[in-house]
């Protein structure tokens, strides 16, 4: 069912001081910030020859990364996203397994214009997983 890893989520308290982090200390290619005020979240794109690493700070008041951050006040590794053909498919076949997705179970818009979908930590090693059909 799973196909490559899309990318790995980082949460952080200071989206500009972790991308200068990456960029200037790491050497690591990172993109401009976007607002993506559907997801709560300001996103920068860390682009590694094989996957990336997406930098999430929270934006607004409802962002659903703001309790992982009090939690982790300097930052943390919030999910993990890996990529599938089908994700209505892989749901299904999960649900099946007893899994639990997060939300109302539909896919929604990811940050990539892809559909995603959430399933709990707790069914899966304490990690945060994301869906992503590519
Ligand atoms: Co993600």
């Amino acid at each position: 069912m799973l196909g490559r890893l899309n990318h790995v989520a980082i949460a952080v308290p200071d989206l500009e001081a972790a991308t200068a982090v990456y960029r200037d200390t790491l050497g690591a290619r990172v993109s401009q910030p976007q607002s993506l005020p559907e997801h709560g979240v300001s996103v920068v794109f860390i682009d590694l020859d094989n996957t990336k690493v997406e930098l999430l700070e929270p934006l607004g008041d409802a962002s659903p990364i703001e309790s992982f951050l009090q939690k982790n006040p300097s930052g943390g590794i919030h999910h993990i996203c890996y990529e599938v053909d089908d994700i209505r498919t892989a749901r299904d076949r999960l649900l099946a397994d007893g899994a639990r997705v997060l939300g109302d179970g539909q896919p929604k818009i990811g940050a990539h214009g892809k559909p995603v979908l959430f399933l709990h930590p707790k069914d899966f090693m304490g990690t945060l997983v994301e869906l992503e059909q590519v």
